[in-house]
């Protein structure tokens, strides 16, 4: 199956109240634990690859990758960039043939979240791409401080401003999730998510989706969440399995195949959670 927009993939979440897994990859066995995954579920994926990845992977490689891996699929798949902070990186992703981009202009004041976002918005435009935007703060990038969530939820009125002006697919909020491990149990503003959906009536994104309970989930989609990101528990996964292996004597393969396999059971396990199983 060919890729397909982000915007397509979302229109029909938010149609039937369910949300898309937003899976950050940036190796084979990422990719593959996760196609894997969704084509056991038949559930739709978004297969994301993050600036900070282009440590270890050129961008038009994995993009090429995982083109060809989504040809394959039976499922619909986005090809996603998380979290563009750089004009560039944006131009690199649109080279490598991505159908959506995240543009993360949040730790900015709003009228240059607006004007960031509505520049991106433009170019992408031209490239047939989906854009997503944030608009608060969800913890862990370094841009603010876990402790001090209260003051970083999405204002209705702002998003509503924002959505309107930069003219977006979907919104990314704030509503007391963090990026990586959480430090202590989250608590989540499901009431301001709540709002958010009656005001906006659109897709909306939920970063810091790992480590949260299966209520907490379903409770997020319930109230309008349409696409989940999740990478610090496939990393998890990952890790664990390569602990367990480590001292058993199997070689490089053998090791970075059960890795595939600890995430495709992480990724089905959100999979059903989200609901999106079936929906492919
Ligand atoms: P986690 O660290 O909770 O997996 O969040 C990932 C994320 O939101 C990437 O954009």
């Amino acid at each position: 199956m060919a890729l397909v927009s982000m915007k397509e993939m979302l229109a029909k979440a938010n149609e039937g109240h369910y949300a898309v897994g937003n899976f950050d990859v940036f190796n084979i066995e990422m990719v593959t634990g996760v196609i894997d995954a969704a084509e056991e579920t038949r559930s739709p994926i978004i297969l994301a690859f993050g600036g900070e990845f282009e440590k270890l992977a050129d961008i038009g490689d994995i993009g090429a990758y995982i083109r060809s891996a989504a040809g394959r699929a039976s499922v619909p798949v986005t090809l996603h960039l998380d979290h563009a902070t750089e004009f560039s990186l944006v131009m690199r992703a649109l080279k490598a043939g991505f159908t959506s981009v995240m543009v993360d202009a949040s730790f900015k004041s709003l009228e240059d979240n607006i004007a960031t976002t509505q520049e991106i918005v433009k170019i992408c435009r031209e490239y047939g791409v989906s854009v997503e935007a944030e608009l608060g703060h969800v913890g862990g990038l370094g841009f603010y401080d876990e402790d001090q969530d209260t003051e970083c939820y999405t204002v209705v009125e702002e998003a509503a401003r924002f959505v309107k002006e930069t003219g977006i697919d979907a919104l990314a909020v704030a509503i007391g999730t963090v990026h990586g491990v959480y430090k202590r149990e989250p608590k989540l503003n499901i009431n301001r998510l709540h709002e958010l959906k009656e005001a906006l009536q659109m897709p909306l994104v939920l970063h810091g989706g790992s480590g949260l309970s299966d209520e907490d989930l379903t409770r997020c989609v319930a109230n309008g969440i349409n696409k989940i990101n999740i990478f610090t528990d496939l990393t998890l996964a990952a890790m664990d399995q390569m602990k367990a292996d480590a001292d058993t004597g199997l070689n490089y393969l053998g090791k970075c195949t059960n890795v595939r396999d600890a995430v495709h059971k992480v990724a089905r396990d959100r999979m059903q959670v989200l609901r999106s199983a079936g929906k492919a």
